[in-house]
């Protein structure tokens, strides 16, 4: 289905960019430089400069930059980390995966981690923190890092959708170790799969170089069991043009998530994500995720009028039966679930389809 206003547009953005796009893709088929070459190498250097933390390592997802940063601490087996139900499956896969055992808090009222529910989930097992910057929005830091240092734990963020987003002048994903995905409709997408993981702990850094190519120090000398998780050159050649852009297109997220405000706030039956500050959060809004009332009479009714909007998440982890992780009591999250619902939002939006959005929502709720 052709949606009046799409949730993103992803054509829009590759023909506003095509000339640069095309001479870099060929720059890297007609030099043959496809695993491992100079354009990951400046990717990882532009993000570094970006973020201002020593070492970035680029991957091939932000799963696997979840998955490598939770396997390279060799916690012991059973260990507990502890992270939120309310996020994209892979936080928790990676935790299952590296064979822990995820301890699922609340969530507040900003959607992210309630740092006050982190201490009673503390035992003598847990290991470490997960906490997820949701929708381009910093958790508490100041508070979460605290928490991890009284009781000695690894904080690993999960900013996989908080590319530029930072908590009180400090970019997410440069407190503790960064997990950061590139997948196409992030903020800065490659044309695939991609991710990578910061660190100013250059040893880490190395151990991460190893394990996502195989373990190989050289062709010669393996040093650990490895994976294959590189970034792919073609996509960091990509990535490097869109870098360029990083910075204007988060000013656009942050005007469109202001004229949502200024045309939503007075509506009761709505609850709408903090207006643009920058005060302590400088949130990037990687997604304008906002609750409502009758949510799916008013996706349903947005669709009718070609809106497309996406729902993140209608049934949160701890609730999929087969994980086996219905144990936790998490009310906000369950709430948040059948209220929650996302609108267009992307750099290439024009003014009026913004406009368009709003009149929309005003309608459904029979307001002016
Ligand atoms: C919060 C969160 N964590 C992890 C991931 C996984 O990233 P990727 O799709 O690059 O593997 C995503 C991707 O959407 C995400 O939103």
């Amino acid at each position: 289905m052709k949606f009046k206003v799409p949730y993103i547009d992803l054509p829009k953005q590759y023909a506003n960019m095509e000339t640069d796009l095309s001479s870099a893709i060929k720059a890297v088929f007609s030099s043959g430089s496809f695993i491992l070459r100079d354009d990951v190498k400046k990717f990882e250097k532009n993000m570094a400069n970006y973020l201002g933390c020593r070492c970035i390592i680029g991957l091939n997802s932000g799963t696997d930059s979840l998955f490598l940063a939770i396997h390279a601490q060799r916690f012991e087996p059973a260990s507990e980390i502890i992270t939120v139900s309310h996020t994209f499956i892979a936080t928790i896969a990676a935790i299952k995966h590296c064979g822990l055992e995820p301890v699922l808090v609340d969530i507040g009222e900003d959607y992210n981690m309630d740092v006050n529910r982190i201490e009673e989930a503390v035992t003598n097992r847990t290991c470490g923190i997960i906490p997820v910057h949701l929708n381009g929005r910093a958790c508490e830091m100041s508070k979460i890092m605290e928490i991890a240092k009284r009781h000695d734990l690894v904080v690993i963020e999960d900013s996989c959708q908080a590319l530029g987003a930072s908590y009180k002048g400090k970019k997410t994903g440069t407190f503790g170790i960064g997990c950061f995905s590139l997948h196409p409709i992030k903020t800065v997408g490659a044309p695939g799969d991609g991710g990578f993981l910061a660190t100013d702990d250059e040893s880490f850094a190395e151990k991460i170089r190893l394990l996502r190519d195989h373990g190989q120090k050289t062709k010669d000398e393996i040093e650990a069991f490895g994976f294959n998780s590189r970034l792919d050159n073609l996509h960091a050649a990509v990535l490097n043009i869109k870098y360029k852009y990083l910075k204007k297109w988060i000013e656009k997220r942050r005007t469109i998530a202001s004229k949502y405000h200024q045309g939503l706030f007075s509506i009761s039956e709505l609850r709408l994500p903090p207006p643009p500050s920058d005060g302590e959060f400088y949130d990037v809004y990687s997604s304008y995720c906002i609750c409502a009332e009758r949510r799916d009479d008013l996706v349903e009714h947005l669709a009718r009028k070609g809106i497309e909007v996406f729902v993140h998440w209608r049934k949160p982890v701890h609730l999929q039966k087969a994980l086996g992780l219905g144990k936790f009591n998490l009310p906000r999250t369950e709430y948040v679930s059948k209220t929650v619902l996302s609108l267009p939002i992307y750099p290439e939006m024009e003014d009026s389809a913004v406009d368009v959005v709003i009149a929309a929502i005003k309608k459904f709720y029979h307001k002016k």
